[in-house]
């Protein structure tokens, strides 16, 4: 079982649009959407915006559906100014930048007994990657596609004063708010994870306009790779499901 999470109902739609065999249930106001998508099984669930709430549809999931991947997609806001909309972010890493326990010596985003900045799966990064590049190879002007840190927080950035802390304090391509939080409890239950994010904005000053007038070209970009993707997502899982068998054959 593959987990998929998106935070809108934008953002989880066009995904649901492909999913096979449907059964839905709620928990936590959650809904939950099983069923298979171009064969592989796969709980799609909405989790409402925010590091809290992604944190409690996460461990729900995998408490409730037992995925051995997750993955996280959806939109943020650029942090680099020659990021176009549309464009695409697959995180090497996450980081909360809210969590501030400065006062205590610690540096911005570290949470006390882990690492302030949280890997991403490098498998389900590379497979990403490859997703992209299938997903937009015949496109005429597509998106690029960048690697590195997703920032997140509680907070809607609109504010170049804050983008440029993000970019320099954490090294970070983009910002949303709840890619780190997934992040953390994938990390915390031991689970491979990855997030993917098509650009809405710029983060500045214009972001939330932008935000509205490029969501669905954003989640369009979003639901392009990871349909390329999900086929492919379990497949490191299931070649090791059977060199175990094998082993034990
Ligand atoms: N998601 C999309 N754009 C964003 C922004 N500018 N800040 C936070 N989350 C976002």
């Amino acid at each position: 079982m593959l987990g998929v999470i998106g935070a809108m109902e934008e953002e989880v739609q066009l995904l649901l649009n492909h999913v096979s065999d449907q059964k839905q249930a709620v928990h936590a106001e959650i809904t939950v959407t099983t069923g298979t998508y171009k064969g592989t099984e796969i709980a799609l669930a909405q989790s409402g915006i925010g590091k809290v709430n992604a944190t409690i549809c996460t461990q729900m999931l995998i408490d409730l559906y037992k995925p051995k991947k997750l993955i996280f997609s959806g939109v943020a806001g650029g942090l680099l100014p020659n990021m176009r909309a549309g464009d695409m972010i697959v995180a090497s890493h996450v980081v909360q930048y809210d969590m501030d326990l400065t006062a205590f010596g610690r540096r911005h985003g570290e949470t006390p007994g882990r690492d302030r900045l949280i890997e991403c799966n490098p498998d389900l990064v590379a497979k990403a990657t490859q997703a992209f590049d299938l997903a937009f190879e015949d496109m005429a002007d597509g998106p690029n596609l960048m690697l590195g840190t997703i920032a997140s927080g509680d907070r809607f950035v609109q504010d170049k004063d804050m983008l440029r802390w993000l970019q320099r304090e954490f090294a970070a391509l983009a910002t949303e708010m709840e890619g780190a939080a997934f992040g953390h409890t994938c990390s915390l239950n031991d689970l491979p994870f990855v997030v993917i994010r098509a650009l809405s904005d710029s983060s500045g000053s214009s972001a939330s306009g932008d935000f509205e007038d490029n969501l669905h070209r954003a989640c369009h970009n979003s639901f392009k790779l990871m349909d390329q993707m999900i086929p492919e997502a379990m497949a490191g899982h299931k070649r090791g499901e059977r060199r175990s068998e094998d082993r034990r054959g």
